[in-house]
């Protein structure tokens, strides 16, 4: 059982945020590597970045896969970690060779590329998974599960929310890298905010309670002078079950963070997360609260969940651990696919919350767009 061989799309270059912590999140488990990239949209930096990373160097995606079908590189799956515009090329062309993708999210710039890729996804069979990185904290798969058991019972009202304050003022005109392609349409689609973390609150809502939405009502906010798309984003939305979800994203609330998480409230019982507190699952039954913490070794996990864990009760395990879980179901998928004995991966999302998500941030826009009238999903 030989390691995994993976390859990154995107990612390179000093200033770059996320290439490097799938970088690491690839490696922590010692069951893949990383072997190739395609690093930058440049040829020639492509390749220097390649050096950087100590990886087989490619001046395109093209390029690396071609190699792959000649037999030239190994690989069993790629990592895209371009800006939003850059997903959908790369991400079709290897799946529709039979190659597995983690993709970033949000999955593509329009709902039509989300839908052909689910396409590919579902007629080849191929592994998918949407890089969603909080869904790989221990502690949310857990909400998902007690949810799935009927632990809180029906499930009547959703809570999610993404606050950040980092685009308060105009980074993007001070030459910072990430904000410059997140406000720009050209690059980051028809949403800045709800696209980049709205998606991640979306996930929220929907992948932990798993209830959809059907329909919301918006209003979307430009506050930073001169910014064309949204720094601010809120939604009511109609759940399936005629429930509701109140979703909320925001990069203008100065001090916080990566102030994400979600309250679910069903008809016994309310589940209260914190992404900055991770490793905690605040379960309210009524008059006594109960506290989750994260421990590999206990017993109250499920087997879904204790065995993405790595180390006993009290030790830390956090965002780099999450994302390298989100790599530990791709490796789950292909191994299992291969008749390895591995264990069974867990429901991380995949093309079908892709979907949804490109879905959401269009009915968003154009409700906000139309004064907040009810839009369809
Ligand atoms: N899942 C999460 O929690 C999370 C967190 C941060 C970012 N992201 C996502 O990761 C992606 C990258 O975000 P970032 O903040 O790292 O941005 P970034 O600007 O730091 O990095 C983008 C990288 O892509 C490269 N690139 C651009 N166009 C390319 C192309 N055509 N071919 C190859 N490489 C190309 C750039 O050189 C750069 O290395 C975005 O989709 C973002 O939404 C996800």
């Amino acid at each position: 059982m030989g390691k995994l061989k993976v390859g990154l799309i995107g990612g390179g270059g000093a200033g770059n945020f996320f290439g490097h912590v799938h970088k690491r999140a690839i490696a922590l488990d010692n069951t893949r590597e990383l072997v190739a990239g395609a690093l930058r949209s440049d040829p020639a930096a492509a390749m220097e970045a390649a050096e950087a990373y100590d990886v087989t160097g490619y001046p395109s995606y093209q390029a690396l896969l071609e190699a792959v079908q000649k037999g030239e590189q190994a690989l069993d799956y790629v990592t895209i970690v371009t800006p939003n515009h850059a997903h959908y090329a790369p991400a079709k062309a290897f799946l529709e060779a039979g190659i597995p993708v983690l993709c970033e999210k949000p999955m593509t710039m329009t709902v039509a590329e989300a839908e052909d890729l689910q396409r590919i996804v579902q007629t080849g069979k191929v592994p998918f998974v949407l890089a969603h990185t909080y869904t790989g904290h221990p502690m949310m798969m857990f909400a998902r599960e007690m949810i799935r058991e009927g632990r809180i019972g029906d499930i009547r009202k959703v809570e999610a929310w993404y606050n950040q304050g980092w685009l308060a003022t105009a980074l993007e005109s001070e030459g910072l890298q990430q904000a410059q392609w997140r406000t720009d349409p050209a690059r980051t689609g028809i949403s800045n905010c709800g696209g980049d973390i709205g998606t991640h609150a979306f996930i929220a809502a929907t992948w932990v309670s798993g209830r959809s939405v059907k329909k919301v009502s918006a209003r979307l906010n430009s506050f930073v002078a001169g910014r064309e798309l949204d720094d601010d984003f809120n939604v009511i939305g109609e759940l399936d079950n005629g429930g509701t979800a109140i979703i909320t994203a925001t990069q203008i609330a100065i001090g916080y963070k990566n102030d994400n998480g979600f309250r679910i409230y069903g008809s016994k019982g309310s589940l209260e997360w914190h992404q900055e507190r991770a490793e905690s699952l605040l379960v309210r039954m009524g008059e006594v609260d109960e506290t989750y913490w994260i421990g590999g070794n206990y017993g109250f996990l499920p087997e879904s969940v204790s065995s993405y864990l790595r180390v006993p009760a009290g030790h830390h395990e956090d965002f780099f651990e999450a994302l390298a879980n989100l790599h530990g179901t791709m490796e789950r998928m292909i191994r299992g696919g291969r008749g390895e004995a591995v264990a069974a991966p867990f429901a991380h999302p995949g093309v079908d919350e892709g979907v949804a998500g490109m879905r959401f941030v269009k009915a968003a826009v154009d409700s906000s767009a139309n004064n907040g009238a009810w839009t369809e999903l």
